[in-house]
């Protein structure tokens, strides 16, 4: 199963991630816009350092010298930060003065008047080396002028830049994820507001959830909901309806079977007591026909509640051996019962049990209602329109009454018979399961003709 997804940290996490990477970027892009412009404000200060040292380069008689006094040297090397060193060497003299050990370009390497940057170490200090090249006149000789200082003073101003500018960021970030986490709390709330208002319902109260209690987005969702609450709501009214029927109808039968108890208790023939057990029996056989009614319908409901296992069922089989099974019941009324079905199967998905039943209402009303003398065809048309056909010769039912028949409980006045109105409420009912075409045709006169055409297997 997959684990739930917290709404909320997917909101979090989609809002605040960003915002986490751009500060980031930000700190990145931060970092080396410091660096470029610490590196080019020092570089700037140390090449003016160097060219001051290379204007004390002089030329004596094709001789170049470097005098500097001692205390102008120390005034130059004076610093609270940082290290300075330098170093002045020519072509021709080699090493002049300065710090030996400072690491300093190959004099071919420079170009006339540009000076050179580049990154050393002397005495284990991280330096940035400048040098700049001088030709004292009139001597012909190249003289180089390195200046080098340890990085301090670079780091502590490219750290006061990165806090000026990373820590507004911080707090943007952190007071952005404030809103963001608070923004998102109040945003779900109406969601809790809803679970909670619909935890506290009574189970009977099938009011819709009004849109005014919910915000726009939420609206499809209790709209959904309000279309189950309704259909559950006249699901419970009919089954209430249903079940108000049925005792009902249980009442009349079980009110005689008391009745005629009584009085055969009380017979004082054989005659008049043989007279009331045929009462009772009959009784008997009503509450016996409107439980096995009842059952049949609440299992059809069940099925169709439940995702209903269908199977290949065979509707020429089915309907000859419901034929034979009702033939000596027609011939009690003198009814004839004919049977007209193509020789190969015709199949359909359906439950055999349920099928079995629809076709006994159906013929159990065409015995019971047809003229005594007439005539019942049980026909079985082929695939793709596999179809169920139960006609009778009687006396029809009037198109007023055609609307009402498949109703639980309706039976049309005066009927005759022992019927509760179940009948074509089970043939509808699973009719409907097996998503077949219930028809009735009539002119009210002569004749009703039932048809069941089930959709292409
Ligand atoms: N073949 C038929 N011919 C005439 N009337 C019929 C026929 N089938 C059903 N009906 C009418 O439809 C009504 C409802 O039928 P049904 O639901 O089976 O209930 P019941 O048979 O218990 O009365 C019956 O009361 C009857 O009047
Ligand atoms: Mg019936």
């Amino acid at each position: 199963m997959n684990k739930p997804q917290s709404l909320r940290r997917q909101l979090l996490s989609k809002l605040t991630l960003p915002l986490v990477f751009v500060v980031l970027l930000g700190a990145g892009s931060s970092y080396f816009v410091a660096m470029h412009y610490t590196d080019l404000a020092y570089d700037r200060w140390l090449l003016d350092s160097a060219k001051s040292l290379a204007q004390e380069v002089h030329a004596k008689q094709n001789h170049v010298t470097f005098d500097l006094p001692p205390i102008a040297v120390e005034v130059f090397r004076w610093d609270d930060v940082d290290k300075t060193f330098f170093k002045v060497e020519s072509q021709g003299e080699g090493f002049m003065a300065g710090d030996a050990d400072l690491p300093s370009p190959a004099l071919a390497s420079l170009k006339n008047n540009e000076p050179l940057f580049s990154n050393g170490e002397i005495d284990g200090h991280e330096v940035r080396i400048v040098s700049v090249l001088t030709r004292p006149m009139p001597s012909s000789e190249s003289v180089l002028v390195s200046v080098a200082e340890t990085l301090n003073k670079r780091y502590s101003m490219m750290t006061e830049i990165l806090l000026a500018v990373l820590l507004p960021q911080v707090l943007l970030l952190f007071i952005t994820g404030f809103h963001v986490w608070t923004g998102v709390k109040r945003g779900l709330r109406p969601l809790n507001d809803l679970a909670g208002h619909l935890a506290e319902r009574s189970a009977r109260d099938f009011n819709p959830i009004l849109d005014a209690d919910v915000p726009l987005e939420v609206r499809s969702l209790t709209h959904t909901i309000n279309d189950l609450l309704q259909r559950l709501g006249s699901t419970l009214i009919t089954q209430q309806r249903f079940i108000e029927n049925a005792a009902h109808q249980l009442r009349t039968p079980l009110a005689g079977l008391k009745l005629q108890a009584e009085r055969a208790l009380g017979a004082d023939s054989p005659e008049a007591m043989k007279a009331a057990l045929w009462h009772i029996k009959h009784a008997a056989d009503r509450v016996a026909h409107l439980s096995t009614q009842l059952l049949v319908l609440a299992r059809s409901e069940a099925v169709s509640q439940s995702a209903p296992e269908f199977k290949a069922v065979d509707l020429v089989k089915l309907a000859r051996e419901s034929c034979m099974d009702w033939a000596p019941r027609g011939l009690d009324r003198d009814i004839e019962l004919g049977f007209d079905a193509p020789d190969a199967a015709v199949k359909v998905a359906g439950d055999e049990v349920l099928l079995r039943e629809l076709l006994s209402n159906l013929l159990d009303n065409a015995i019971c209602y047809g003229n005594s003398g007439g005539h019942i065809s049980v026909s079985v048309q082929p695939s793709p329109q596999a179809a169920l056909i139960v006609e009778d010769d009687g006396p029809g039912i009037s198109a007023s009454e055609q609307e009402k028949i498949f109703e639980r409980f309706y039976r049309v006045q005066g009927s005759q018979g022992e019927g509760c109105g179940l009948g074509l409420a089970i043939v509808k009912e699973i009719a409907d399961l097996h998503a077949a075409r219930l028809a009735v045709t009539s002119d009210g006169t002569t004749g009703t003709r039932f048809q069941i055409v089930f959709g292409a297997e």
